[in-house]
C-alpha cells in the first residue's frame, strides 16, 4: 500500500465513523482514549480534543455502569451490551443511552483496545411511552364506554321520574328545589356518560380547511370574557405563515377550549397566558402513501402552580382530576382529538413556574 492510498483509507475510514449517528469511543490497551466521534462528543458534552489521550475512567467519570463494562471488556474480551440501565448525566438533562463495548482486535486476534458504542434512546423511550399512554388509554376508554352505556338507561328512568314529581307538585312548593337538584345532577352524569362514550367511540371525521388562528382568537375573546373579574391575562403569538390546515372545526376548537379552560383555571385569580402558534420546520412526519408533511405546533402556556412529577404520567388517564368539579375527561379527549388528526400532545411542567401543553399538528396541503 502507498502513503497515498494509506491516508486515502485513513480518511474514508474516518468519514465512515465521524457519519455514523451513534456514539463511538475508541480506547487503546491502556484504557486511553484515541478516537470519539462527533455523535459521542455531543452525547459525552466534550470535543475531540478534550477527549483524546484521556483515560476512559475520567471520560466517563460518574457512570458506574459504563465503566464497569469497559473494564470487564478489556479484562474478558467478551461484548457487553446494556439497553436499559444507561443514564448519561452530562448537560442540561439526563439522558438514556444503550451502551455496547466491544474489543478492538486485530486481524491475528490481538487485542489493541476497546470499542464503545452509545446510543442516544430519548426518542425511543418517548415514543414506547405514547405507545404505553395508547394503550392505557385504550383499555379504560372500551371499559368505561360499557359501563357508560349500562348508566344511560336507568338514567333516562330517574330523570323522567323526577320531571313527573316535579309536575305533580304544586307551584312555589319547598319539594321542588330537590326535584331541580336531582334533574339537574342527572343532566350532569349524563354529560359526563356522553363525554365517555365520546371518547371511546370510532366516530367519522369531518374534514375542511380550518383557520386555526381564527378559532383560537375566538376561545380566546371568549374566555377573556369569562374571567374578566379576574386579573388573567392573555397574550398571542401567531405565525402568520400558517396557512388554514385540514381539520375536523368542532373538534379543533374542542381541543383547544379543553387545553385554554386549563389554562385558565390553573392561574386562578391571576396568572398570564400565552398561546404560541408556529411552523415546526425541523419535524416531519412520514404517513403511509403520503410522504412527508411538516408539522405545526401550538403552545398553551400558563404560570399557573404547574403540575407535580408524578402526576404528569396521569394526565392523560380518564376521571384523572385534581378539581372538585372536573370529570378528568378533558385531557384524554384533547388525546383522542389529536390522535385522530395524526397530531402529537405533550405536556411540560415545572411545579411552582407553570405549564406548558403542545399540540403538533400535521400541515396537510
Ligand atoms: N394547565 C394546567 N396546569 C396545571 N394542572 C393542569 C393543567 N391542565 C391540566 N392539569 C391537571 O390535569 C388534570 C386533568 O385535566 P383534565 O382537563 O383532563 O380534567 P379536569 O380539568 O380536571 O376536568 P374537566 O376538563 O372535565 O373540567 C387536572 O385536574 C389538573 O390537575
Ligand atoms: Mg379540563
Amino acid at each position: 500500500m502507498t502513503e497515498k492510498t494509506g491516508t486515502l483509507l485513513q480518511d474514508y475510514y474516518a468519514n465512515v465513523i465521524d457519519s455514523v449517528g451513534d456514539g463511538v469511543v475508541v480506547l487503546d490497551r491502556d484504557g486511553l482514549v484515541t478516537l470519539i466521534n462527533p455523535a459521542a462528543e455531543e452525547l459525552l458534552g466534550v470535543s475531540g480534543r478534550q477527549g483524546r489521550g484521556v483515560h476512559f475512567s475520567l471520560l466517563f467519570r460518574g457512570e458506574e455502569l459504563l465503566l464497569e463494562m469497559v473494564a470487564k471488556t478489556a479484562a474478558t474480551r467478551m461484548i457487553i451490551s446494556d439497553h436499559e440501565n444507561i443514564i448519561l448525566k452530562r448537560g442540561s438533562q439526563p439522558k438514556p443511552v444503550s451502551a455496547t463495548t466491544s474489543p478492538l482486535l486485530l486481524a491475528s486476534g490481538e487485542t489493541i483496545g476497546t470499542i464503545v458504542v452509545l446510543r442516544d434512546l430519548t426518542n425511543v423511550r418517548e415514543l414506547e411511552e405514547a405507545v404505553r399512554q395508547a394503550d392505557r388509554l385504550s383499555t379504560i376508554g372500551t371499559l368505561a364506554a360499557g359501563l357508560a352505556h349500562e348508566i344511560k338507561n336507568p338514567l333516562g328512568g330517574i330523570k323522567g321520574a323526577a320531571q313527573l314529581l316535579e309536575q305533580e307538585l304544586p307551584e312555589g312548593s319547598e319539594l321542588r328545589e330537590y326535584t331541580d337538584v336531582v334533574i339537574r345532577e342527572v343532566q350532569r352524569v349524563n354529560r359526563i356518560v356522553e363525554e365517555l362514550l365520546e371518547l371511546a367511540a370510532p366516530r367519522k371525521l369531518q374534514f375542511s380547511p380550518v383557520n386555526l388562528h381564527r378559532i383560537i382568537g375566538d376561545i380566546i375573546i371568549l374566555q377573556k370574557r369569562s374571567a374578566a373579574d379576574r386579573n388573567v391575562r392573555f397574550q398571542q403569538q401567531f405565525d402568520p405563515s400558517i396557512p388554514a390546515i385540514l381539520a375536523d372545526e368542532p373538534l379543533l376548537i374542542q381541543l383547544f377550549l379543553n387545553l385554554i379552560k386549563n389554562a385558565v383555571e390553573a392561574v386562578g385569580d391571576s396568572g398570564l397566558i400565552r398561546v404560541t402558534t408556529r411552523v415546526w420546520s425541523d419535524y416531519s412526519m412520514t404517513h403511509k402513501g403520503e410522504g412527508r408533511s411538516r408539522m405545526l405546533a401550538v403552545e398553551i402556556h400558563d404560570d399557573g402552580p404547574g403540575i407535580q412529577k408524578e402526576q404528569m404520567e396521569q394526565l392523560f388517564t380518564p376521571f384523572f382530576t385534581t378539581k372538585t368539579k372536573g370529570t378528568g375527561l378533558g385531557l384524554p379527549i384533547c388525546h383522542k382529538i389529536v390522535s385522530e388528526h395524526r397530531g402529537m400532545i405533550k405536556a411540560e411542567s415545572e411545579p411552582g413556574r407553570g405549564t406548558t401543553f403542545t399540540v403538533m399538528l400535521p400541515l396537510m396541503q
